[in-house]
């Protein structure tokens, strides 16, 4: 399965990760396909699961920065498939060659699925909220650096300046 524009959901960042994880799977079709080595495997399979899982950051990060009312949902969908992954990677490293079969048909279906509707969703909000970005990074101010990601009313990035609170 390709990535196409039929998965798009219009935030150019996320739909890069998108390609780079439906190439990440790809490549691990193709490795089962030609009988790859299982060190090889191992090795596409620990980069799909490090590309998904910055990628989940990522799009958790922005939701939060836009104050997205279904982050919850949202991320329980991240968070069942950081487990399944993590579950697949292990028996692939232990020498199931078909547990990368599974991974790959178990993924090429949540992401057809997930990017369709939850990140198209998702996308649509970040869109309308980045005019109100600007306000969001005000109230963001208490959180910790790392919990979001900062973005200017523009929607350019930038690192904040660490403000103390005064008591
Ligand atoms: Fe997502
Ligand atoms: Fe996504």
């Amino acid at each position: 399965m390709k990535w196409s524009t039929s998965h798009e959901v219009f935030v150019p960042d996320l739909d890069d990760e998108h390609k780079e994880i439906f190439e990440a799977v790809a490549n691990i079709r193709r490795a089962l396909a030609a009988d790859t080595p299982l060190a090889d495997l191992c090795t596409l399979t620990n980069r799909l699961a490090a590309c998904a899982v910055d990628h989940f950051a990522h799009e958790e990060r922005l939701m939060r920065a836009a104050r997205y009312t279904s982050l919850r949902w949202h991320k329980q969908q991240h968070d069942g498939v950081r487990r399944q992954v993590s579950q697949f990677a292990a028996r692939i490293e232990a020498g199931d060659r078909a547990a990368g079969l599974e991974l790959v048909e178990y993924l090429s279906t949540w992401l057809a699925n997930h990017t369709a509707v939850a990140d198209r969703m998702m996308g649509a909000f970040l869109r309308n909220a980045r005019l109100r970005l600007g306000k969001v990074i005000f109230h963001a101010g208490t959180r910790p650096l790392d919990s979001c990601e900062w973005v200017s009313a523009k929607g350019d990035k930038f690192t904040p300046r660490v403000v103390k609170k005064s008591r």
